[in-house]
């Protein structure tokens, strides 16, 4: 590749060499004979200076009239300098102006609010552009992991027939006259390919009519999921740890730089060891009351509860075998206590909370007939889920991962919507 982009040249072996570089104006300053530019690109920032008596009139008048967000292409002297940004800077020969920016709406000390109805120019910040790349890192070792352990990458629909998580969060969309929903959740799609592929997984979007506005809720959710043949929930977690463990190295070995912009301590990351915590419902109620929180027995979690609870700990939390009533019906009940199923969760450090949810499913046709009853749903809209269980069925689990909620956890954002280009909520749709 000829093209060389600027975390190339921020090097010793580049000094005193001519260099092209082609960016976008992130910071101007003059200073009578001279003009100071920041220029980005993708991969890092360099300092430019422009000396009015090493360069003709014309490249100087260009650089004189340059705006935030321009966009150019700069050829020039590359030397060291300390007070430089990233310890080197270009003395510039020549430019090429490929568009002069109208004046750039982002200005220091903006809302929350404003950032996020210009998300499409608010993604060139430098906190955006690391967190696209944490993004993309937590995902790809994430496909590293499966790879390496067998499991096969599948893409099931997004337009489905029925509710996986329940029917209070589905979206209904018109369908040539029938009517169709957005997938909640691909699981069920993922249990049919087991039977042929055994172990699979896919990382697509979710989709929730979540009406809750909380720091860890998008309508639109990227979910990476998966489901194996012959594995029990015990050994799902197992597996979901060293999952975890995987994306957290990586992101310690590929994305220091990155984490640094967003002022992310990696000791607490390296924190993240084998074993995690494993506690039954039971004691994370329990822990729940040592704070003070008046809990009921069986009680569902949400996001205070959970933030309160993890807020100490180092390390996530695998909380097992919540009480039946608790969870969607395809979870399967305990044999030697039917009151709770066979599942987990695993809850994120630091105040964090729920990132992923999984399990044993039933794989008893009549055993999940009977619960479908029992929730009060019509067998009939889950035939082929049925039907799964007729022929050579085994036991299988699986789980769901919010890639949004761990990137929100593993950079230390606040807020989910910092975890997403462009975040979906009750109220945003735009841009
Ligand atoms: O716990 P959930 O609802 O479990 C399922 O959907 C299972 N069917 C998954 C499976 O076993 N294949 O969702 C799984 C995870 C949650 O732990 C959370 O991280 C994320 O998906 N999630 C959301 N993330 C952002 N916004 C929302 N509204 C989310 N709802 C769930
Ligand atoms: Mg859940």
């Amino acid at each position: 590749m000829d093209r060389l982009y600027i975390s190339d040249i921020l090097n010793d072996s580049f000094i005193d060499k001519d260099v092209t570089i082609k960016g976008w104006v992130y910071r101007w300053r003059e200073s009578g004979q001279l003009v100071f530019v920041i220029i980005r690109d993708s991969t890092n920032i360099i300092q430019v200076i422009f000396e009015k008596s090493s360069v003709d009139d014309k490249t100087f008048e260009i650089a004189k009239k340059l705006t935030i967000e321009s966009s150019v292409e700069i050829s020039g002297k590359l030397v060291k300098q300390g007070k430089a940004p990233t310890g080197y800077e270009i003395q510039a020969r020549t430019i090429k102006l490929y568009h002069l920016a109208e004046p750039f709406p982002i200005t220091k000390d903006k809302s929350d609010e404003f950032l996020l109805d210009i998300r499409h120019l608010w993604l060139r910040s430098r906190e955006m552009t690391a967190t696209l790349k944490i993004r993309e890192t937590l995902m790809e070792a994430a496909r590293e992991y499966f790879k390496e352990n067998f499991y096969h990458e599948v893409t099931p629909p997004m337009f489905v027939g029925a509710a996986v998580e329940g029917g209070s969060t589905l979206f209904e969309v018109p369908y040539f006259g029938e009517k169709a929903y957005l997938t909640q959740s691909s699981q069920f799609y993922l249990e049919a390919f087991i039977f042929s592929l055994e172990n699979v997984y896919t990382i697509q979007p979710s989709f929730r009519a979540e009406k809750s506005r909380t720091r860890r809720h998008l309508t639109e959710f990227t979910h990476l999921e998966a489901e194996a043949a012959w594995v029990g929930n015990q050994k799902m977690m197992d597996f979901e740890e060293e999952l975890i463990i995987a994306m957290t190295q990586a992101l310690i070995e590929r994305r220091k730089e990155e984490l640094n912009i967003l002022k992310r301590d990696i000791k607490i990351l390296k924190n993240i060891e084998k074993p995690f915590y494993r506690y039954p419902y039971e004691k994370i109620i329990e822990i729940g009351r040592s704070k003070g929180m008046p809990l009921e027995d069986i009680v569902d979690l949400g996001e205070k509860e959970e933030r309160e609870i993890t807020a100490d700990f180092d390390k996530p939390i695998f909380v097992y075998n919540y009480p039946k009533v608790l969870k969607p019906f395809y979870h399967r009940p305990d044999p030697e206590d039917p009151n709770h199923v066979l599942c987990h969760d695993m809850l994120a450090p630091e105040g964090y909370g729920e990132v992923i949810g999984g399990g044993e499913r039933i794989w008893s046709k009549d055993e999940l007939i009977n619960r479908i009853l029992e929730e009060g749903l019509n067998p009939e809209d889950y035939e082929w889920y049925i039907d799964l269980r007729k022929y050579g069925s085994v036991p299988h689990s699986g789980f769901g991962l919010g890639v949004d909620r761990t990137v929100t956890w593993l950079a230390g954002l606040d807020h989910i919507k910092n975890a997403v280009p462009f975040p979906r909520t009750i109220r945003r749709l735009k841009p």
